[in-house]
């Protein structure tokens, strides 16, 4: 198989590397990928957004298969356009990727399939003088968020009427999440604990992945600014039998269902955040493709050959795979961030350390060292290129997460750049006692 993988980051550094175990698979390309990536992988300068480039790439190169990393290529229809040419793709046509792309929508599809989340109002621009007098009468905390992608930045949560107000202002006067902030949802605001859950799916059959924990904000104890992701694992232990039965029953099976009834084609990975309490998960947020850092977790832990199982994705015929393993183990990945991220930061920083982690000594060693964001300068030293620098993954097979954890932290104290900035406490809450279940 020759594959095309879009998308540049350690989450797709992940998917390359998964597939690259694979005897099936006799090339990778990946657009546009990283230093690292380029160690395992061809990179090509292809815009992943580029529909067309897309298509002109994998009909040139006779790809058997394109693999989308991100959500933004879903969402501008690089999955009807490849589609339409019978080159299989994972990931979900542009009316099924709305469940991303559009808040409002995937709020509406949830409340048209009775699919369990926060209770919400929509508004758009023209409706500001409603929308002001709703936030009068709403419930405090809530929370207000732009309809389109904003990269996981698009969301304010207020605590008081002026709060709301003010957010109000900064999304429609000033337009602060852009064209993304045309209309918002606002809506309930729920407590509890957070998971992410992947169902990997052919539209039809589908089964679950690893579940994981990410670690948004950027200082240690969940403090100060969201970002993409600060470190995850896996399995995350809240997420109980009883609560992967509940998600399936009630949210992942009347989604695929109502996926199908409204003619939305979805292959691939359909991301569930979910907010656990009282013993019931609810959906905070549907993606259209891997967590970034949830990959890097998730991926090591599938026994499996991850090209078959993609490409019985793509190509509707994943029941006979069924069900998809996973190692007995657990899986933590430290995110090693650019000094200031996720405000402005310096790029340009050489990394030194990473010779220790060649391939066959990350297998030896449970270890592996996703690169996020990272150059190679003409000396054939790795320089930091953006926010999120590294994803420092490791597999253990302790019963205590907190070897997986340390190994991981291990593996992190070996590698420096100018400014490198990581979480000390990634795994930590893991160990926290559970929400107590009350009625
Ligand atoms: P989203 O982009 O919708 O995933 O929101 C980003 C983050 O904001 C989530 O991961 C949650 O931590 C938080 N969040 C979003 N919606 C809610 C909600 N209704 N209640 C509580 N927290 C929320
Ligand atoms: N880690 C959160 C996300 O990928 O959306």
């Amino acid at each position: 198989m020759r594959i095309l993988v879009l998308g540049g980051g350690a989450r797709e550094h992940a998917i390359c590397w998964k597939l690259k175990q694979s005897p099936r698979v006799a090339a990778i390309f990946c657009a546009p990928g990283n230093a690292g990536i380029a160690n395992i992988a061809e990179t090509v300068e292809l815009i992943p957004t580029d529909v067309k480039a897309v298509l002109g790439f994998a009909m040139r190169e006779r790809i058997d298969l394109v693999v989308v990393g991100p959500e933004a290529p879903l969402a501008a229809g690089v999955a009807d356009a490849l589609d339409k040419e019978h080159i299989p793709v994972f990931g979900p046509r542009k009316n099924a990727a709305l469940l991303e792309s559009s808040k409002a929508f995937a709020k509406e599809f949830m409340q048209r399939h009775d699919i369990p989340t926060a209770r919400y109002a929509v508004f758009s621009f023209e409706d500001q003088v409603e929308c002001r007098a709703f936030l009068r009468h709403v419930n405090y905390p809530a929370v207000i968020k732009a309809d389109g992608l904003a990269a996981g930045k698009g969301v304010i949560i207020c605590e008081t009427e002026a709060e709301g107000t003010h957010a109000l202002d900064e999304i429609f006067t000033h337009r602060i999440f852009g064209e993304a902030g045309q209309r918002i949802v606002i809506e309930e605001y729920m407590t509890g604990d957070e998971a992410s859950i992947f169902a990997i799916t052919d539209g039809i059959d589908y089964d679950l992945l690893a579940t994981a924990q990410d670690h948004k904000r950027i200082f240690d104890g969940d403090r100060g600014k969201n970002t993409g992701g600060m470190g995850a694992y896996a399995p995350a232990a809240i997420v109980t039998p009883e609560i992967i039965e509940q998600v399936k029953r009630e949210i992942i099976e009347p989604a695929l269902k109502g996926l199908r009834d409204e003619g939305r084609i979805y292959r691939g990975i359909l991301y569930i955040g979910v907010m656990i309490a009282n013993g019931r998960a609810r959906v905070v947020e549907f993606n259209v493709r891997f967590g970034d850092p949830e990959a890097e977790v998730v991926l090591p832990l599938l026994d499996g050959d991850l090209a078959e199982i993609f490409l019985a994705c793509a190509e509707g015929r994943l029941a006979p795979l069924l069900p998809i393993k996973q190692f007995p183990a657990s899986a933590v990945t430290i995110v090693m961030a650019s000094q200031g991220y996720p405000d402005s930061y310096q790029t340009g920083e050489v990394i030194t350390g990473l010779d220790d982690f060649d391939q066959k000594k990350e297998i030896e060693q449970g270890i592996a060292v996703f690169h996020g964001a990272t150059k190679l300068d003409d000396r054939g030293r790795f320089l930091t290129s953006g926010g999120r620098v590294l994803s420092v993954t490791a597999v253990g097979y302790e019963e205590d997460l907190r070897h997986t954890i340390t190994a991981a932290y291990n593996a992190v104290s070996q590698i420096s750049f100018n400014g490198a900035y990581y979480r000390s406490d990634i795994g930590k809450k893991a160990h926290r006692t559970p929400e107590p279940r009350t009625a």
